[in-house]
């Protein structure tokens, strides 16, 4: 069994020899007023959801407690409130049914749930990891060995979702929203621009401030003008008249940021299998063009199923599947801020 609970997914699942049995994830709908998760609020709810989201995990893969070899949960990163209320409750369970720990570093489980499903990638294998606090290229030489090559020196990928989301007036967490949007509208009408930043990292809050300023004077300029600016009504207009043209945009730069420096890792690493994972690999714009510019480049794409791309228990039990000798002694803590460094 596995548990998740690094930001605002409860959720647990139930593995058998790395197949998914259940997958059971609980969403917080409490944090969409303040634009963003609030982590004492998350924690709370946690705790609250956690005896049930287990119970059904359980139910739909059949099984009683009786029946599990070992308990994993995701150790790191995360917000520290949350991530205590996984790793208390897989502890309390490992102690009370004499059964091993499995401790599992949540970037390494993006990566690996695309290992969950035919057809997996072999190794080695480029993966870009997209969620909402990472954006990291990595090397996966084994399941257990990777290497971070590239990641963004400022904000998230799903940062810049759910930010421009924002700045458009939609709740919080936008990136689907945007999406949404975006597949009504038209790509080209906008022009951000794209960062340039060496080598394989990335960087989003400038597309941001780009965005924030167009906004502020109603599409006139991505720079910011006093005499520009737009009165609060005239910016509202403009939003309301042009949302699915503007998210289309915006998602098409992020985008496009995201896979050029993905064409130039698998230029310099010279890998040929290639996949994406995390939040942002369920936007459909990124799926779509990361399968053509696979198709262009003669790479060999994978993309995790829907349901584990945001964050899910099944990947923690992939993870875990894939290193059943850590075990963790009891006192091992829950820790914000582990790298990715094997
Ligand atoms: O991996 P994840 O569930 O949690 C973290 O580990 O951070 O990623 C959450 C992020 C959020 O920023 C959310 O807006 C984004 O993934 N996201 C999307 C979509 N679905 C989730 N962004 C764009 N399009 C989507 N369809
Ligand atoms: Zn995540």
């Amino acid at each position: 069994m596995a548990i998740e609970s690094s930001c605002d997914e409860t959720s647990a699942a139930v593995c058998r020899d790395g197949m998914i049995l259940s997958n059971i994830t609980a969403n917080q709908a409490v944090h969409e007023k303040y634009g963003g998760v609030v982590p004492e609020l998350a924690s709370r709810a946690h705790m609250q959801n956690i005896v049930p989201v287990v119970d059904q995990a359980l139910r739909v893969a059949s099984h009683s407690l009786q029946d599990i070899d070992a308990f994993a949960f995701t150790q790191s990163p995360g917000l520290i409130g949350s991530l205590l209320v996984g790793s208390q409750f897989a502890k309390s369970l490992a102690l009370s049914r004499s059964k091993p720990l499995i401790a599992v570093h949540h970037m390494q489980a993006h990566v690996l749930a695309n290992l969950i499903d035919d057809p997996k990638p072999t190794f080695p294998f480029l993966c870009l990891t997209v969620s909402g606090g990472h954006t990291q290229i990595v090397v996966s030489e084994t399941p257990t060995a990777m290497r971070v090559i590239g990641e963004t020196i400022d904000d998230a990928a799903g940062e810049a979702f759910d930010k421009s989301a924002k700045l458009l007036g939609l709740p919080y967490p936008g990136g689907p929203l945007v999406d949404k949007y975006a597949s009504q509208g038209n790509a080209g009408r906008f022009h951000f621009p794209e960062p340039q930043i060496p080598e394989l990292n990335f960087s989003f809050s400038g597309l941001k401030t780009s965005i924030l300023y167009f906004l502020q004077n109603a599409g006139k300029s991505n720079v910011y003008k006093e005499e520009n600016l737009a009165s609060e009504n005239e910016q509202r207009k403009f939003i309301d008249e042009n949302l699915a043209d503007l998210c289309a945009s915006i998602q098409q730069r992020i985008v496009s940021i995201l896979l050029s420096k993905l064409k130039k890792a698998a230029l310099l690493t010279g890998i040929r299998n290639i996949c994406i994972a995390g939040g942002v690999s369920a936007n459909s714009g990124l799926r779509k063009a990361f399968e053509e510019t696979g198709k262009i480049n003669h790479w060999n794409t994978f993309i995790p199923a829907f349901e584990y791309c945001t964050d899910n228990a099944a990947m923690i039990a992939s993870a875990a599947f894939f290193n059943p000798k850590v075990v963790a002694p009891l006192k091992l803590q829950a820790d914000p801020n582990l790298s990715l460094a094997y």
